[in-house]
């Protein structure tokens, strides 16, 4: 079998061109060295930035979602743990940063944690080579650049992609609607925005939303990406940090359990029980206009169901746990270990890429 490799693979030093998705504000520690030894991008989440930023949106009982410590005290330590334990595989990994401008204070700080963290360590600075951008404007963050890191970011519609290759980014991630928790107002889903991103711009792109195997892969590479980032099937996982519940949910639901609402950090999509009917009825309360991109604000009532969301996730509750996944959840059925999961989908990537010609195209 021929060796599936592209140029993200060669941009950021990787075997697999496949990114983990940031997924904040969980811990994802464990997750990150596993698709990093594995040959992949492993990513540690904004982790607790929710803490940090709305200190009564986590509770005592969610706060052990995130550790006890301080948001910068636990990325700190969790940037060391991954460097540690990816030292034998050489893997390199990234940290995602949010940067939406209402919290920037807090993407300040997860910035300043990160620069001052590889400068503190040789190991660190040869293994923490990416570090991803998301959820607002990049232009303010050259300093990621400056500072000899790789600039990812991600983008819903062709238009940010353009103002992030305009801001000197290395790689854009265009996310589509379909993918889990944070989406856009405006839905353009990845079939579409792939495709139209990577004609749109130079650098290479990688596809989001909706990626859980060798087809997917394999169809993304086709739209001209030059791999995949993958958030929601990775969490279903044996090494993934995330509550045995939500695991479960994942495995349990089909492609049309889920839903779009309001979350703390915009728009999100939720796996669908009675908490994310709440938060939907809230959402759509008093916004006539919602379904012609109207944005929502957050406020106390949402703030409250997901602050008890955190708590019945913890507790096992599944029918009101706060659980977010993509609509790929209807394609995933099993929880594999990390690593076979990534040989699974490179092999059959693999295999596609080669037969699909062999069988369709005829001289
Ligand atoms: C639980 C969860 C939390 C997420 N949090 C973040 C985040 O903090 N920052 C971010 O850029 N993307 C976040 N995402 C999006 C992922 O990084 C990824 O782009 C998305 O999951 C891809 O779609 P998929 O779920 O269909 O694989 C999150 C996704 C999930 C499922």
């Amino acid at each position: 079998m021929p060796l599936l490799h592209t140029e993200l693979c060669d941009i950021v030093g990787i075997e697999h061109p496949i990114l983990q998705g940031g997924m904040g504000p969980y811990k994802t520690e464990s997750l990150a060295t596993a698709v990093s030894n594995a040959g992949a991008l492993g990513v540690i989440s904004s982790i607790g930035m929710a803490a940090t930023l709305l200190p009564d949106v986590a509770p005592v009982d969610a706060l052990r979602l995130f550790g006890t410590d301080p948001p910068p005290v636990i990325l700190r330590k969790s940037i060391e743990a991954v460097t540690k334990n990816t030292k034998t595989s050489n893997g390199v990994f990234g940290v995602n940063i949010p940067v939406a401008s209402e919290f920037i204070f807090a993407s300040e700080m997860f910035m300043r944690e990160t620069i001052e963290a590889c400068k503190a360590d040789s190991d660190i600075e040869r293994s923490l080579r990416v570090i991803i951008t998301s959820a607002g404007n990049p232009k303010p963050w050259a300093v990621v650049k400056k500072e000899g890191f790789i600039w990812v970011h991600v983008a819903g519609c062709t238009m940010h992609a353009k103002k992030a290759e305009a801001s000197g980014v290395d790689i854009i991630v265009a996310s589509g609607h379909e993918g889990g928790a944070h989406v856009s107002w405006d839905p353009v889903h990845s079939m579409v925005l792939i495709p139209a991103v990577a004609k749109a711009v130079k650098v290479p792109v990688v596809g989001a939303g909706g990626f859980c195997d060798g087809q997917g892969l394999a169809a993304a590479l086709c739209l001209g990406a030059a791999g995949v980032q993958i958030g929601t099937r990775l969490i279903a996982t044996e090494e993934s940090d995330f509550e045995p519940t939500w695991k479960q949910a994942i495995i349990d639901r089909e492609e049309r359990n889920t839903l779009v609402g309001r979350g703390l950090f915009g728009p999100m999509r939720f796996l669908r029980n009675t908490r994310a009917e709440d938060i939907v009825k809230r959402t759509l309360k008093d916004v006539p206009n919602f379904f012609l991109g109207e944005p929502v604000e957050s406020n106390e009532e949402i703030l409250e169901l997901e602050r008890t969301g955190f708590d019945d996730l913890i507790n096992g509750k599944s029918d009101t746990a706060l659980m977010f996944g993509g609509e790929v959840v209807g394609r995933i059925d099993d929880l594999p270990t990390t690593k076979d999961l990534i040989q699974r989908i490179i092999k059959e990537a693999s295999m596609i890429l080669k037969t699909v010609p062999e069988n369709v195209l005829r001289s």
